[in-house]
């Protein structure tokens, strides 16, 4: 079933969410909206936000270290590092070589790769096929998100949807044939850019009083166009990796799919027809976190024992860009 030539394997994960929790009644003293409202249309309960001073690399550092060590590797030991985010701590030097440094990894390559929500899957399939050319042993991937540096707090169509964390993973090769990484399938549609975008801060619309004033710093979305995108590219994803695997749902142990919205999961999970208690949720106590959606999951799949050993999982991801993506994971 494998197209891979080397087996890849998931060795360890980590996550780390801030201690500051908003609740939906939080949030309905701050912007014209309802616990009532936001649970119904979205699921979501509560979400992190980072401390001030807290970003992005401090949080994927916290995730990493726990990935490292339940992977039972060193700093030393890691020659490759990518980070998937939207809200890097600046836009250069990478958040990569950032957690790099805090980790005290002193032998890798550093890389941001930016796919938004499908971020994580973007940086598995990159590390993963670098491990499998041959030129690097132990990858460290990091989905890391502080959203709520770009949040408009008076929006209150973007604001309720999305929180603050970070999901790490270690990924080796492995000698058994057919486990770990089976195998993945990621797409794009720049076309589509617009309906989910955040237009001020880089060269097209940099920092100004005017950007500031026309609030070009902030995340803009337009939820219902993304919501039916996010349906069908993710249908269309789970469905292909699949098929090319010969497989059918019936064989998925799990499914982590992108945390954003309970009525975008039940209606893949309608169209799957892989019912709703294969699907791993978390979403209701974190929200959206982009990029650290999946790992967060990941993570706390195998540590309240959702995923064992044998198990096949399905990944499945979409976001801005567009971008989509799903990975066959066997656990080893
Ligand atoms: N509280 C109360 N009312 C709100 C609100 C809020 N937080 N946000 C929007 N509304 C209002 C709207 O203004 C609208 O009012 P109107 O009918 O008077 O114009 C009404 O609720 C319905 O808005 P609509 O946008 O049609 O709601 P919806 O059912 O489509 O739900 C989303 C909105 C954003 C929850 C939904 O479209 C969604 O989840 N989309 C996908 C977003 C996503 O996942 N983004 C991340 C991608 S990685």
């Amino acid at each position: 079933m494998s197209i891979l030539p080397r087996s890849v394997v998931i060795k360890g994960t980590g996550s780390y969410t801030p201690d500051t929790v908003k609740t939906n009644d939080d949030l309905a003293k701050i912007v014209d909206t309802s616990d009532e409202w936001i649970f119904t249309r979205t699921g979501i309960k509560e979400r992190r936000i980072a401390a001030d001073g807290e970003q992005a690399s401090d949080m994927g550092a916290k995730a990493a270290t726990q990935a490292l060590s339940n992977a039972g590797l060193n700093p030393e030991d890691v020659d490759l590092v990518i980070v998937a985010t939207i809200t890097p701590d600046m836009p250069f030097p990478s958040t990569a070589c950032l957690i790099q440094t805090k980790l005290g990894i002193t032998n890798a390559v550093c890389m941001d790769i930016e796919a938004a929500c499908s971020g994580f899957l973007y940086i598995m399939e990159v590390a993963a096929s670098l491990i499998q050319s041959g030129r690097y042993q132990n990858a460290l991937i990091v989905g890391t998100e502080k959203l709520s540096s770009i949040l408009d707090w008076e929006d209150r169509t973007t604001c309720v949807l999305f929180g603050d964390g970070a999901g790490a993973a270690v990924l080796c090769p492995s000698d058994v044939p057919g486990t770990g990484l089976l195998d993945f399938k990621l797409g794009a549609d720049g076309a589509n850019g617009e309906v989910l975008y955040m237009p001020g801060g880089g060269s097209a619309n940099p920092a100004t009083g005017a950007s500031i004033d026309r609030r070009l710093h902030f995340l803009k979305m337009r939820g219902r166009e993304v919501f039916k995108l996010a349906v069908k590219v993710m249908e269309k994803a789970a469905k292909e990796i699949l098929e090319q695997n010969g497989l059918n749902s019936d064989q998925l142990a799990c499914v982590i799919p992108h945390q954003a919205n309970l009525r975008i999961i039940e209606l893949l999970s309608s169209r799957l027809e892989i019912p709703m208690d294969r699907f791993y949720l978390n979403l209701e106590k974190y929200g959206n976190t982009s990029a650290a959606s999946i790992p967060i999951a990941l993570d706390e799949a195998f540590r309240d024992e959702r995923i064992k050993s044998g198990d096949l999982i399905l990944l499945v991801a979409f976001g801005a860009g567009l971008t989509w993506g799903a990975a066959l994971v066997r656990c080893p």
